[in-house]
């Protein structure tokens, strides 16, 4: 009869080591919801370091929103076509018509310094030029519309 009184404590003492797993499980639930956070935070994060070295996709989004209005990359429209433009002499797409101010410009070519020049202030580029832009003043901007502009 004594041993039988001796299997009951053994289940006691099962019971009293159920309460603190089920805290385990709570803490591993905070440590999943605080690792959530940082994750997305830690992705905005690295989205800015990829644009600041010429991000091609925003420049794409700045052309549409600045450029588009105007220009085209396969053909002349209000502006001359720009898909062939980078690397390429200033003022040489064919069957556009150019401002003076600008084919003054034709022995230049339109380097990546170029471009950014002209971007950030047309008029300071070639004075009088047809072009009515008034300029990009972010620096990001620019780079990433030159680097979409070399495809
Ligand atoms: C209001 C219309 C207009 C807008 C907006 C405009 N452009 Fe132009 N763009 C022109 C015109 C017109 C010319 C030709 C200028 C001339 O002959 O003096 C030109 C010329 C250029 C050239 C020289 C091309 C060549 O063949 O030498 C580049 C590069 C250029 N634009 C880029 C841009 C970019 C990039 C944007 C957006 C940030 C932009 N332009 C916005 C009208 C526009």
């Amino acid at each position: 009869m004594k041993e039988e009184k001796e299997e009951p404590k053994v289940y006691e003492i099962t019971e009293d080591d159920q309460p603190p797993e089920l805290e385990q499980v709570d803490i591993e639930k905070e440590r999943l919801e605080k690792q959530a956070a940082p994750e997305e935070k830690s992705a905005v994060v690295m989205a800015p370091k990829k644009k600041a070295a010429g991000d091609p996709a925003n420049g794409e989004k700045v052309f549409k929103s600045l450029c588009s209005v105007c220009h085209s990359l396969a053909a002349n429209s209000v502006g001359p076509a720009l898909g062939a433009v980078a690397g390429f002499a200033i003022a040489s797409q064919e069957g556009f018509q150019y401002s003076a101010a600008l084919s003054a410009k034709a022995t230049l070519k339109w380097s990546d310094t170029n471009l950014d020049k002209w971007l950030a202030n047309p008029s300071g580029f070639a004075p009088g030029n047809a072009m009515a832009f008034a300029g990009i003043d972010s620096g990001k901007d620019r780079a990433d519309l030159i680097a979409y502009l070399k495809g």
